[in-house]
């Protein structure tokens, strides 16, 4: 009699049903070091956040997403970063009113979405529009900040009882995520308030702050200062040792008598706050948590941009206050976007912006940040203004949706490099195993390129692949002294389902006769180069 290797169906059944209940075993969602890099696991695998953030009010009401979420998913979107705010969850003290959570998430899952909460409480942008009217209202028992001598409409992170009663909201709320999205993981991280910091003036001059400002700098942050004192921000580093590295000492005193020692109070205040507002939460349902930050300029003063926020110089100050906080993010609008990203993505700090350009120059910065800087995900600001499929934006996500868990597990091995190029940055320079690459503007039939993007990764010995628009690669030995490297072959192509589908065959003109790789500057293409060597 011949044996069925599978002879009876309903024995899969329990195999069935353990991949149908197989989120309820997953973890949440969690950051998770993999080889050279930290990266965002979601349900056992890496996944990379092609985001973008909603304008501050469209997720107020349900009826006006409806028909916001179609355009995001035809964006190429697979994350939308949503506001969410105290005042609608906690409308009278104690009563909490999940309606629009819950209806977010009903939305998002139809679309196929993910989701990264804003949690607007305390601050946004600075003031603290957000808070609850029971909140605003009562000044004594949610004391404010005091700027130029004048109480203003901020709250004070002075205020112990403004802490308990958002983290006590924050908590209860994640508390209900926890219950409605546990399996699931359609929630993948919580931004905690947004851009905080005060605002025309270096400091809360409020009583309470100016007693705790002449007071001693805390213990907690001395010490961090001196078992951190090599790796923190050359900045803060420099300013402490100017002042003798001191370990004790009012703040004046530690940091010096100049608006520095008020934004490092702040720094330490409102990380204080936040750290513990995250805390609460993360006791509640664990996912990653992160703050955003309002760049402020390197010799503009505190106060010119929200004093205390998480600028790169006092990320080092808001560690010491906790460990809530996961990833420390700007809000990166600037034009130097290297630079800046380069100094979000230090000393174990994962990259990630919630906001940043969409357009054009999103289109060509997400392949700087995830190809270079090994980023979690790229979000544009008012993400559904720009949703069409004629975005380049638009563009730039289907292609790297393409090739994601590729760039997925080269972050893990570094062997993967992002650029951008334009007029002032002509080219980059890199090497990759055996490989010197000189990535520059190409030269179309139409006269040289303006600008230029693109990811290139080392596929093999010899064999890489590229994705992007408008630049070429010449290579040569690394070291080197090697021999000659000409150019074997090169594909365009496509994956489907993760194959790799070739499409032509380039050369001639779309190779300069075997002398460089190049990408067509119209349109994004992914293509594949083998190299050969000869002597
Ligand atoms: C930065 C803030 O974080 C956003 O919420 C929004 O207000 C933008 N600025 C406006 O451009």
């Amino acid at each position: 009699m011949k044996i069925s290797r599978f002879p009876f169906p309903y024995l899969l059944l329990p195999v069935c049903l353990a991949v149908s209940g197989l989120n309820a075993q997953m973890p949440a969602p969690h950051l998770e070091k993999r080889g050279q890099t930290t990266q965002l696991i979601v349900d056992g695998a890496p996944f990379l956040m092609l985001s973008g953030e909603l304008h501050n009010s469209s997720s107020s009401s349900l009826a006006y997403m409806e028909p916001i979420w179609p355009k995001l998913n035809a964006l190429g979107l697979n994350t939308v970063v949503t506001p969410l705010s105290w005042e609608l969850i906690e409308p009278e003290e104690g009563h909490y009113d999940y309606t629009l959570v819950d209806g977010l998430l009903k939305q998002a899952r139809e679309a196929h979405e993910k989701i990264v909460f804003l949690w607007l409480a305390s601050w946004k942008n600075g003031m603290s529009s957000y808070a609850p009217p029971w909140v605003k209202k009562d000044t004594t028992r949610f004391p404010r900040v005091v700027a130029h001598g004048e109480v203003v409409e901020v709250l004070s992170p002075q205020g112990a009882a403004t802490e308990e009663a958002d983290s006590r909201a924050f908590a209860a709320l994640m508390r209900h995520i926890k219950e409605v999205d546990g399996n699931d993981h359609t929630v993948l991280m919580m931004q905690l308030e947004n851009e905080v910091g005060v605002l025309g003036d270096t400091r809360d001059h409020s009583d309470a702050a100016n007693k705790a400002f002449a007071g001693p700098v805390p213990a907690q942050l001395t010490a961090y200062l001196k078992a951190h004192h090599d790796t923190l921000y050359p900045r803060l580093r420099e300013l402490w040792d100017a002042n003798g590295d001191k370990t004790t000492g009012t703040w004046a005193e530690v940091f010096g008598d100049t608006a520095r020692a008020d934004e490092i109070f702040m720094a330490w205040n409102y990380g204080h706050f936040t750290q513990a507002v995250g805390a609460r939460g993360k006791s509640e349902y664990n996912i990653p948590m992160y703050v955003n930050t309002w760049l402020g300029g390197d010799d503009a003063t505190p106060g010119d941009y929200p004093s205390g926020c998480p600028e790169p110089w006092v990320m080092d100050i808001w560690r010491a206050a906790g460990t809530s906080i996961d990833i420390y993010s700007p809000d990166l609008y600037a034009t130097n976007f290297v630079e800046w990203c380069r100094r979000y993505h230090r000393d174990g700090n994962p990259l990630y912006m919630p906001e940043t350009r969409g357009e054009a120059a999103g289109a060509a910065n997400v392949y700087y940040a995830l190809g270079e800087e090994a980023g979690l995900g790229f979000s544009p600001f008012a993400i559904e203004r720009e949703a069409s499929d004629k975005d380049p934006l638009g563009e730039s996500y289907a292609t790297l949706a393409k090739i994601a868990p590729m760039i997925l597990a080269h972050q893990q091995t570094g062997d993967i490099h992002g650029f951008v190029l334009d007029r002032d940055h002509r080219s980059v320079e890199f090497a990759m195993g055996d490989y010197a690459l000189r990535v520059s503007l190409d030269n179309s039939f139409d006269g040289p390129t303006e600008s230029a993007f693109g990811l290139i990764m080392a596929t093999g010995n010899g064999e890489f692949l590229g994705a992007g628009k408008g630049f070429r690669v010449t290579f040569m030995p690394n070291p080197r002294t090697g021999p000659h490297v000409g150019i074997a072959y090169v594909e365009e192509g496509d994956f489907k389902d993760g194959k790799w589908i070739p499409g032509r065959r380039l050369n001639g003109d779309e190779d300069d006769q075997g002398e460089a790789w190049r990408f067509n500057p119209h349109a994004q293409s992914i293509e594949k180069i083998v190299l050969y060597r000869y002597e």
